[in-house]
């Protein structure tokens, strides 16, 4: 037997990456499979079609409804779900709170849909896990953002006509992607500070360089995830962050809840406290952003304030991206294609807790919910 396995040209706006790259479409070729990209597909990510011919991947029209497998980053519309064939699977990042139609086409046309978001945390699934890949490339881009918006330097530099100080970067969501935005403003020579609701990130802050931010409340949840912070503990936490926001040049945003809309975590007047000049780079715009002023997509001034939010980060860089997610996919696959079969072990935690859709169904509740309520 042999898999048939495709990947379209994304279509949506902003989207540059692409599920398969030519080194992985080769790796696949291993799990006894037949591997298709569309024309076109890897043109935003800067990979010709003539890269995927020479690996042995074909290139051509796409055909949703001969594929068993279908691999793409965002996921396809209800109309092209609707070609694909019942009981084939898709792998993509879904964010299904955020695309109730999509679900409901998925579960209608009975395709088993693994969504990428929804890869558990566990070490086991390092290796497939496309959120962390993402925000570690969102982070360091982040600080890029940082170093560029600002209207000056980020390092100390000592010159004939005296010393620059070093700028003050205060990073808010110290997860995948704000200790590598930490990381990288380091690098380029910021005084760094990190700050996040679970205190226990706060060693691996320190083991980078930076101060952390203790504001004396915690909101640990469930699965190293944060949880919402009551109204009495936000107000304690941000009597302690306002001196730190309102002392830094640069203020690099990535909080996130899992399955939320962003949590505003800087409030207009916090904002309006800041140093003239200061910016802020919004990483959870995707979600709305963390400010009350992010316009997601726009850079946007309040006074002399920068709000920077740009939309889908990672498809900046769409070679790297699409690299570390082809492999995500590459490593998913390993668990449910064997001899050039499709098999699913749902005793395997991993299959179980990334499955969006199967046989009909929603098996995720979140997804469940937010189909229901739309
Ligand atoms: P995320 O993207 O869901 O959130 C980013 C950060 O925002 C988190 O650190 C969160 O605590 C923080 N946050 C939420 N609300 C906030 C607020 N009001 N103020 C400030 N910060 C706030 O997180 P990400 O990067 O996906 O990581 C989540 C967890 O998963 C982390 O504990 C991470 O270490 C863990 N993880 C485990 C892996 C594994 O074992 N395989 C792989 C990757 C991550």
């Amino acid at each position: 037997m042999t898999v048939k396995i495709t990947a379209p040209r994304e279509t949506r706006a902003n989207e540059r990456r692409v599920a398969v790259v030519p080194a992985v479409g080769a790796k696949l070729q291993k799990l006894d499979a037949e591997v298709s990209v569309q024309k076109g597909a890897g043109e935003a990510a800067r990979v010709p079609d003539e890269a995927y011919e020479e690996a042995g991947i074909r290139v051509g029209r796409l055909e949703l409804g001969k594929a068993d497998v279908v691999l793409s980053v965002q996921p396809p519309s209800p109309t092209e779900i609707r070609k694909m064939r019942q009981g084939s699977v898709l792998l993509s990042l879904v964010y299904a709170h955020r695309e109730p139609k999509v679900v409901q086409a998925l579960a209608e046309n009975r395709v088993t849909c693994f969504a990428m978001e929804l890869v558990p945390r566990i070490s086991r699934a390092q290796a497939m896990d496309a959120q962390s890949t993402q925000s570690a490339l969102i982070g360091y881009y982040g600080a890029l953002l940082a170093a560029t918006n600002l209207h000056r330097i980020l390092p100390m530099m000592t010159t004939a006509v005296g010393s620059i100080r070093p700028a003050k970067v205060l990073v808010m969501g110290a997860g995948v992607a704000g200790l590598q935005a930490i990381a990288t403003a380091r690098r380029l020579g910021a005084m760094v500070e990190g700050y996040d609701v679970r205190p226990e990130v706060a060693e691996q802050v320190e083991s980078l360089g930076a101060k952390f931010v203790d504001t004396g409340v915690s909101a640990s949840g469930e699965g190293g995830y944060a949880r919402e912070l009551t109204d009495e503990e936000k107000a304690q936490a941000n009597e302690v962050l306002t001196r730190h926001i309102q002392n830094a040049d640069a203020v690099i945003t990535t909080a996130a809840i899992p399955g939320r809309d962003s949590p505003k975590i800087i409030s207009e007047e916090q904002i309006r406290g800041m140093k003239p000049g200061a910016v802020i780079v919004d990483l959870a715009a995707d979600g709305g952003g963390n400010t009350p002023l992010t316009q997601p997509g726009e850079t946007v001034e309040a006074g002399s304030i920068s709000i920077v939010a740009p939309l889908n980060v990672a498809s900046h860089l769409a070679e790297h991206a699409s690299e570390l997610y082809a492999k995500n996919l590459l490593n998913f696959l390993g668990l449910i294609v064997k001899e050039g079969e499709i098999h699913f072990d749902w005793e395997d935690e991993v299959i179980a807790r990334s499955c969006l859709t199967h046989d009909g169904e929603i098996k995720n509740e979140a997804a469940a919910e937010a189909v229901k309520g739309s």
